[in-house]
């Protein structure tokens, strides 16, 4: 398949360019498309064949559930049974934004679009070009993050070119995705609201605007029990995964330096080559490896803007091993830590103020 590139202007998109992509996609066809978050692999949410084509695109398990994507709040009542109280609350405050709920599902939305679930997963992006694009589309497009499955999600056209070209019909670019993490992922079915996934919005902020506390799936904290099956089907895969063996190394600045440095050392005696996440502060610090500055600390949405882009350098530099200093910022720390903990499998060295450095 020949893949087709437009590029589109985010504050003035061409109408009849986000028309033929509307039409690939009543036609049947997956357009990939970019929103705030990360770019999309677009596909009619309503047809179950164009979801079984988004699963082989991606090279994706089918039990692994879509979100669909839509343009109006309104829409919300045709693909669920039930819109309880709290999702309204979060989506007139949320929406579009980087929020996504789930919701117990109505009869016009099929089986391969859910997994197999009975509830489904929505989402009103912030972005022009999406929201003009799901209009065009008929209003309801299916869309997983557009990168093959275990590639880290991607934040530009360019990398969703590397995992999509010759498989999809159409790569709209409209920029770098200025959030760069996956959405928040809320479960409103319980009795209380549920984060299955951590993103750009927080707990903190759910709660506020909720009035009342909000639960977090404990099988995607960082140090989850080995028998703890997380409530997003997606959250259990390895997800993000760069090529090389990525570890984290977790302390007191000029520790995790120190450590990293000497292990850094030994890799490349042993003929590995090293890459190296670090923040601004401590970047000129290392003097070897292939040294990635992913911003100063305190600018977190820089660090969450990056870190996809950072793992597929790496992957394109074909370095086969890979630490990073951890980011445990004030406000997305959580979503950010969460990605990269899944990106290294768990694997994190800690080190205490004293003694030697404690793996897990
Ligand atoms: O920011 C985002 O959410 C991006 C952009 C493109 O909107 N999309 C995205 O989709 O990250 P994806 O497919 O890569 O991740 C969707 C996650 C998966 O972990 C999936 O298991 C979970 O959402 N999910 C979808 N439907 C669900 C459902 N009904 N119940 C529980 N989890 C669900
Ligand atoms: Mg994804």
């Amino acid at each position: 398949m020949i893949t087709e590139h437009v590029r589109l202007d985010e504050n003035n998109p061409d109408a009849r360019l986000i028309e033929r992509a509307g039409n690939i996609i009543k036609a049947g066809g997956l357009v990939a498309f970019p929103t705030e978050t990360v770019y999309g692999l677009g596909g009619d949410a309503l047809n179950a064949v164009s979801s079984e084509k988004i699963y082989a695109a991606k090279g994706r398990p089918s039990d692994n559930p879509l979100i669909v994507h839509i343009a109006e709040p309104e829409a919300l009542s045709y693909i669920t049974a039930d819109v309880p109280e709290c999702a309204k609350k979060l989506a007139a405050a949320y929406w579009p934004g980087p929020l996504t709920m789930i919701f117990k599902k109505s009869a016009l939305v099929p089986k391969e679009t859910t997994g197999g679930l009975d509830t489904v997963a929505v989402r009103m992006p912030d972005h022009r070009i999406a929201l003009d694009f799901i209009r065009a589309s008929g209003g309801y497009v299916a869309a997983p993050s557009a990168n093959a499955s275990g590639r880290p999600s991607p934040t530009t056209a360019a990398h969703v070119a590397e995992d999509m070209d010759g498989r999809i019909r159409m790569i709209i670019d409209g920029g770098d995705a200025c959030i760069g993490l996956e959405s928040t992922i809320v479960d409103v079915t319980e009795r209380t609201p549920i984060i299955l996934r951590p993103g750009f919005v927080t707990g903190e902020m759910l709660e506020k605007t909720l009035g009342y506390p909000v639960e977090v799936d404990r099988a995607i904290l960082d140090k989850p029990a080995e028998n703890l099956r997380p409530k997003a089907p997606g959250m259990k895969y390895r997800h993000y995964a760069p090529k090389g063996n990525l570890t984290i190394v977790e302390g007191p600045g000029e520790r995790v330096v120190e450590e990293i440095s000497r292990r850094t050392g030994q890799m490349l005696l042993a003929g590995e080559t090293v890459g190296i996440i670090a923040v601004a502060e401590t970047a000129g610090s290392y003097r070897e490896g292939m040294v990635k500055d992913i911003g100063p600390l305190e600018d977190e949405e820089a660090i969450a803007r990056r870190l996809y882009g950072l793992l597929r350098e790496f992957d394109e530099a074909g370095v086969s091993v890979i630490y990073s200093e951890a980011f445990y910022t004030p406000r997305m720390g959580q979503a950010i830590m969460n990605r990269l903990l899944k990106a290294a499998g768990h694997q994190i060295v800690r080190l205490d103020n004293g003694g030697s450095p404690e793996a897990q």
